[in-house]
């Protein structure tokens, strides 16, 4: 087993830590958040932080980088409240992933892609046309984390829309069906199998 220690890890190369500390734990989910500025102008981000915080009421956490650079989608849902998170199919990952680029605050980002804008229900907030799960979520809530500057945000699912095909009888949703991608690190995008689904687990009798 190759072996770093705290100190080891600290004197990292920069590229090299992140791709590590980010690879580390675990497949991430991958979305795309739609949002738009107080000016009229949309934008697309792809987001790897996205947590669920409970589902009465469903609430969404997700994790921005320090605000000490131009953050459009932090920006935007601070002077819109409302936003949008959207599944990456497997087919729009190198567009997806392309949201990461650093546009200025005026540029459509979703121009600078394939990917289309779609409005929903008279909402003004861009959802990306043809994911198979999309949400309009609204702010509640941000924490600083005071460690390092970043921002835990919450919001609120106010619509959630799914692809009928991928909802089963018992409400459990197959990422499998709708081939919705994951992230193992910040570049890695990986297809989702499901295993199984397993039944929900009590203590065995007699266990001590
Ligand atoms: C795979 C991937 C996942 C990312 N996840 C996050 C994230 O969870 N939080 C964050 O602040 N930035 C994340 N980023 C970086 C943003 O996508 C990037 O900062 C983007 O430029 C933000 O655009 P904006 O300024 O238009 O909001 C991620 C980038 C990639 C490539």
């Amino acid at each position: 087993m190759k072996v770093f220690s705290k100190k080891e890890i600290s004197e990292l190369e920069h590229l090299y830590k992140i791709n590590l500390i980010n690879s580390v734990t675990g497949i991430k989910s991958a979305n795309l958040i739609g949002s738009i500025s107080n000016s009229g102008i949309p934008n697309v981000s792809v987001f790897s932080s996205v947590v669920h915080f409970g589902s009465a009421p469903p609430l969404l956490g997700m994790v921005f980088r320090p605000t000490t650079v131009e953050r459009n989608t932090y920006d935007n849902i601070k002077e819109n409240e409302y936003y949008t998170l959207n599944a990456i199919h497997h087919s729009i990952i190198k567009d997806a992933h392309h949201t990461s680029a650093k546009y200025p605050f005026d540029v459509n980002e979703f121009e600078m892609t394939t990917l289309e804008e779609e409005y929903k229900d008279a909402s003004y907030v861009p959802f990306v046309k043809n994911s198979p799960i999309q949400m309009l979520l609204k702010y509640v809530n941000e924490y600083k984390i005071k460690e390092n500057g970043t921002i835990l945000l919450l919001g609120e699912i106010q619509q959630l829309y799914i692809n009928e095909e991928l909802i089963q009888n018992d409400g459990f949703v197959s990422l499998t069906q709708g081939n919705v991608v994951g992230i193992n690190g910040l570049d890695g995008y990986v297809k989702t199998e499901l295993i199984e689904r397993l039944p929900y687990q009590r203590p065995k009798i007699n266990h001590q």
